[in-house]
């Protein structure tokens, strides 16, 4: 059977999985705000919505800028409690991922969206939310989330509106690498970093695993998904096979090398972005993964034999519960995911040289 995910509300527990509560700089208390609604089914919206495109961050308008700065500071003033809030926003994370939800009638099978197939669909539903919520407060009807643009040479730093103005800037975050802000990501990075102190060489390594990991290691739907993953107890005979897919793996590496270093008693959990409890409390986190996103995309519109979704009931059925840009709940399924033009969302086309760059 599918993941279904329950009623986020009445079902939802303080999450303790997955990060050192000893020292955390940030909270596990992560369930929804009660506001006694019932679930709808989702619907898209109209036929006759504009499309809007996500842009890269590294080159936005002025426009594009200040709409984006001025919502995510809207949402910094609202109250925690509103479902809308950025401290909202970022629990929806730390409740999916560190065991905020279990499966309905299994209290010890916690439900975590990484390292299986449930890792794009349920990124893209969250971005989706957070993008409708985001317009609303920018007061911007073209509003379109930007992306981290790590795949084009000139987009592999952090972005400079991330950085820009010290803390008057409602895009800045204290918890991250201060090593890190000035250089090219590492798209391979873990704790123990090698350190390509040439971001020549860096940018020609990361272009590499981009390569690979829309081609060479994605070769069909599950290379490039993550591993099947069913509600418990499953099928004896095709049980599941949890992994993380091609993408998944070098978004790890983009947390990890965001985040502070991890210190036990400064930064237990390198927080914020190196940790899955923490990292949507950097405004990173969600242009990381609109790019992310960006990948299932050009992916497909590779148009390589193999390079479609699973097709398992198990994928299409699985679903998740999210408040709207309404405060209303909505249960939305993967089958729902696949059609971005039906979602009305789009990106901005940038260079794609890791498609020359054959490691
Ligand atoms: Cu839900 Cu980048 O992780």
């Amino acid at each position: 059977d599918p993941i279904t995910t329950p009623d986020i509300i009445s079902s939802c527990q303080e999450s303790t999985s997955g990060f050192e509560q000893k020292g955390a700089l940030r909270t596990g208390k992560c369930c929804p705000p009660n506001l006694e609604k019932t679930i709808q089914l989702f619907e898209f919206p109209s036929k006759l919505e504009k499309t809007r495109k996500r842009w890269p961050a590294h080159k936005g308008s002025k426009k594009q800028v200040d709409s984006y700065k001025k919502a995510i500071q809207a949402i910094r003033h609202l109250p925690d409690d509103h479902p809308h809030s950025f401290v909202s926003q970022a629990k929806i994370h730390c409740a999916y991922c560190n065991g905020g939800y279990t499966e309905t009638g299994f209290p010890d099978k916690e439900i975590e969206v990484h390292n299986s197939w449930l890792f794009f669909p349920f990124h893209r539903w969250y971005l989706y939310f957070y993008e409708r919520i985001l317009r609303k407060y920018s007061g911007d009807d073209d509003f379109a989330l930007p992306y981290w643009n790590w795949d084009n040479p000139e987009g592999m730093k952090i972005p400079q509106i991330f950085l820009e103005d010290g803390k008057q800037n409602p895009l800045y975050d204290e918890y991250r690498n201060p090593d890190h802000l000035p250089k090219v990501v590492n798209l391979t990075f873990s704790t123990d970093d090698y350190l390509l102190d040439d971001p020549a060489k860096q940018i020609a390594c990361n272009l590499g695993v981009v390569y690979r990991d829309l081609t060479s290691n994605a070769t069909n739907s599950e290379a490039f998904f993550g591993g099947k993953y069913t509600a418990y107890p499953g099928d004896p005979n095709n049980p599941d096979k949890r992994s993380a897919g091609s993408v998944e793996t070098s978004h790890n590496a983009v947390h990890v090398w965001v985040g502070q270093a991890k210190n036990p008693t400064s930064s237990p959990n390198g927080e914020d972005m190196g940790n899955f409890y923490s990292a949507a409390y950097d405004p990173l986190f969600y242009v990381h993964h609109t790019n992310v996103d960006r990948m299932w995309k050009l992916w497909k519109d590779l148009g390589t034999a193999g390079h479609s979704e699973p097709t398992d009931d198990d994928w299409l059925n699985a679903s998740y519960v999210f408040y709207d840009e309404n405060e209303n709940l909505v249960r939305v399924y993967n089958k729902d995911s696949v059609n971005i033009d039906k979602l009305k969302f789009d990106y901005e086309e940038s260079k794609t040289l890791w498609k020359n760059s054959r490691p």
